[in-house]
């Protein structure tokens, strides 16, 4: 079993440089397929395992891809030859079924297992088939394990979005982009992979606009070309070191960013007493003291992203005061506080609400990452602890982030992985 060994209490300082944005290259892979030709895809974040396993599904299905340099691929689409994707390669990650649109947009049709990822809470898929549909394609689903998708041709069409959500916003976009005419999501996602995407398939030849508003337009086009693209920095990955300099009280410039993408997480660490430098690709946070309280609600983008809200929920938990975090988005956000009450946190839950009272100090202590985000914030509050936190299922962990030993490890942190042997493992020989 590997586990991160961290050994608390020292600020952070240097800098950093922040991967490509995972989300953005969980959409913009599958993307590659609607074309008949080879897309060239830099600021990659490949060592990342969502990221990977894209990338497997899409050998899978008949596409070659070459690894230019560690973080550069080439994907070549031409021999992209089946429209079916198993539950082996869907189970490991949410973004699997971006395949059900892109294949869509491809062959006009898709079958394809339902997908996985973090349990975040319920996670519907109403809102993609809803768009499917008014496309003109026929969705059934079968035992709640397989979508199949099948379609004559796909037709532009209206189709307004009941609930912000960037899955369906994303995958429709795919279908529209080959789709004959034009296709209006209407209170569609804003978030900036959103508009990474859009960038990518207009870089192929198709015609969207408004990405980054809550009406997206798209032409489809009949074909789509290879390109050259660079996706963006990661937002969250920069953020996650954002606040891991503020909560360590230490001094970081984290580079390669947008600031812009930055605002909502600025502003509150802003709030909590950091000093923030904005420079054109980069971003200085510093902190002396202790920080202050804030009270925080998770938005869809420009609102302060749910995927920074545990890693916030650290820096709160060291606060002088008492803070509220508000989750709008997934009802299962919190299950990560139970870790941080181990390591001497005052947090109490209310349904979505979460009361944390502001402690001088965290303690080190064995925890375990939930899911992906509440993995980075077990990171931040071992950092942050006084003594020793081991850190298990760091596989959440490996999902969104590159090189965390070798990143932290630069700013200074003790950390380190370890393998070591479970002795009540049932299933271990010996
Ligand atoms: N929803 C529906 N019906 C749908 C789709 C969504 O009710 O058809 C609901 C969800 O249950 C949720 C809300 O709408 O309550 C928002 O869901 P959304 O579809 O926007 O989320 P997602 O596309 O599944 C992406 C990110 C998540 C991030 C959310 C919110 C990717 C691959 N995942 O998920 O990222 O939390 O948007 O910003 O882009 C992460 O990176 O750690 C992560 C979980």
């Amino acid at each position: 079993m590997e586990k991160f060994v961290i050994n608390g209490g020292i600020p952070l300082n240097g800098e950093v440089t922040v991967s490509g944005a995972k989300n953005a290259a969980l959409a913009i892979i599958p993307a590659a397929i609607l074309c008949n030709d080879v897309c060239r895809i830099e600021n990659i974040p490949v060592s990342i395992s969502d990221v990977r396993y894209m990338i497997s599904t899409l050998k899978y299905i008949g596409a070659n891809v070459r690894f230019i340099d560690k973080s550069t691929i080439e994907i070549d689409s031409r021999n992209v030859n089946s429209y079916m994707i198993t539950h082996d390669m869907t189970k490991h990650l949410r973004a699997s079924y971006y395949f059900i649109g892109a294949l869509l947009g491809r062959f006009g049709r898709a079958r394809v297992a339902m997908p996985g990822g973090c349990y975040l809470g319920p996670r519907p898929i109403d809102q993609h088939i809803k768009g499917f549909e008014a496309l003109g394609a026929t969705i059934s689903v079968e035992d709640n394990a397989i979508v199949e998708a099948d379609s004559v041709k796909l037709f532009g069409a209206p189709v307004y979005l009941d609930i912000v959500s960037v899955g369906a916003t994303v995958n429709i976009m795919l279908a529209a982009a080959r789709a004959e005419g034009l296709t209006i999501i209407e209170n569609a996602a804003k978030e900036p992979h959103i508009v990474d995407l859009a960038n990518f398939l207009n870089s192929m030849g198709a015609d969207i606009r408004g990405a980054g508003t809550d009406v997206i337009k798209i032409r489809g086009k009949e074909n789509l070309h290879g390109c050259t693209y660079t996706i963006i920095p990661d937002q969250i990955e920069a953020g996650t070191f954002m606040v891991a300099a503020a909560a360590t009280r230490g001094d970081v410039i984290i580079k390669n960013v947008i600031p812009k993408h930055l605002e909502s997480i600025s502003t509150k660490l802003v709030e909590c007493g950091a000093d923030i430098e904005e420079y054109d690709e980069a971003v200085r946070v510093s902190m002396t003291g202790r920080p202050g309280r804030c009270n925080i609600k998770t938005m869809p983008h420009p609102g302060f992203p749910t995927d920074m809200q545990p890693q916030m929920a650290v820096l709160l938990s060291l606060a002088d005061g008492t803070s509220l975090i508000s989750e709008s988005i997934w009802s299962n956000r919190f299950k990560y506080t139970e870790q941080l009450l181990r390591m001497g946190a005052k947090i109490t839950i209310d349904g979505q609400i979460a009361m944390i009272h502001g402690v001088e100090k965290l303690k080190g202590a064995p925890v375990k990452a939930d899911d992906l985000r509440a993995g980075a914030a077990m990171i931040i509050a071992g950092l942050c602890a006084e003594g020793r936190t081991e850190i298990e299922d760091i596989m959440h962990i490996k999902r969104g982030y590159e090189n965390v030993v070798e990143k932290f490890g630069n700013l200074g942190a003790d950390i380190k992985m370890i393998y070591t042997i479970d002795p009540f493992d049932i299933n271990c020989v010996g």
